[in-house]
């Protein structure tokens, strides 16, 4: 058993949807994939999105992005709605939400068939709501410049072309088992205060909306990080955990120019980092910053294995696989 990681797939975009549908159904049969989030806004291709990878691969894992509980049109009471609304459809469609021990064992194709035509049978029937996005991200106005060469690892090696559809990164992990614990997560602006510019800009200010209760991002990244107190305790198994936003904002590669930087206040918690720790994670997958790394801190490894948009294309547009079990 594989385990691989991609975040980031924006299936808006014709290309990246042309990527997912182009992964092979029968060569991930035993694997298992973190899907780190920014699917879509769009209910109509998360529910594609679920129902395919949830077919080419043994077992799915996935958190929700802040693409995926916009809500610009309020057909939802509120962002969270939208949050609690696609953890139902995940699980509707076997997709994981929530901390599990994988392990490899020779009934998985097996016992993965018939789970599917369960599943399947008892799928809800969802209203299609097929928009066209029409998405400016704050991201890809603040995003890179076409000169921007940021090819992701750290380490300075993307890993070698493998047979699959992923690139293997750098000291992937292999046991007979391992814990994967997705997390929850916002931003605080822990990263730094934003400026003006982007508190105007910033999609997610226009596209969520939130319960009265609800005052600000503090709130909101308090609300996330709440739902994983339960699974903060430590694993007798090496874990791997996930996450769409950043822990820490110093897994930022340095050459990142000033002015991108203005999107930091809006990447992530340390919060949520504090909260890993506690867990005892080996490694932690993230997503949203587009920018792909593999480096580590204080003894804890970090991974973006973010697909991006198709305009970035200095992005390795391959999945990564971080750990091999059974080997
Ligand atoms: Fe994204
Ligand atoms: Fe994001």
């Amino acid at each position: 058993m594989r385990i691989f990681a991609v975040s980031d797939i924006h299936i808006d975009y014709q290309e990246n949807k042309e990527w997912m549908f182009q992964l092979s159904k029968t060569d991930f049969q035993q694997d298992v994939l973190l899907l780190g989030g920014d699917i879509s806004d769009d209910l109509s291709l998360i529910t594609a999105c679920f129902q395919h990878l949830s077919r080419c691969f043994y077992k799915v894992f996935y958190v929700p992005g802040n693409h995926d509980i916009w809500d610009a049109k309020k057909r939802f009471n509120h962002s969270i709605a939208k949050f609690e609304f696609l953890l139902q459809l995940a699980q509707e469609h076997g997709v994981c939400t929530q901390r599990e021990v994988v392990r490899a064992t020779k009934s998985q194709a097996h016992t993965r068939e018939q789970e599917t035509i369960e599943r399947i049978a008892s799928l809800h029937h969802l209203e299609a709501v097929p928009e066209s996005t029409g998405i400016v991200s704050a991201l890809e106005e603040f995003g890179h410049d076409k000169g921007d060469t940021y090819t992701a690892f750290e380490n300075g090696e993307s890993g070698g072309v493998e047979s699959f559809a992923g690139r293997k990164s750098e000291d992937s992990i292999s046991d007979d088992a391992i814990e994967i614990v997705p997390l929850y997560s916002w931003y605080d602006f822990s990263f730094g205060e934003p400026a003006p510019t982007l508190r105007r800009n910033w999609m997610d200010f226009h596209r969520c909306h939130w319960p009265e209760e609800i005052k600000s991002e503090d709130d909101i990244c308090d609300y996330f990080l709440s739902l994983n107190e339960e699974n903060l305790y430590v694993s007798f198994h090496r874990v791997i955990s996930f996450s769409h936003f950043l822990p820490r904002i110093d897994i930022m590669p340095s050459r990142i120019p000033q002015k991108h930087r203005i999107v930091y206040p809006v990447l992530g918690s340390v919060k949520l980092d504090e909260q890993l720790r506690k867990l005892g994670t080996d490694l932690h997958v993230y997503g949203h910053s587009h920018v792909q790394v593999d480096t580590s801190r204080d003894g804890i490894r970090y991974l973006n294995a973010a697909l991006g948009y198709p305009s970035e294309y200095w992005l390795d547009k391959r999945m990564t696989l971080v750990a091999e079990l059974g080997t």
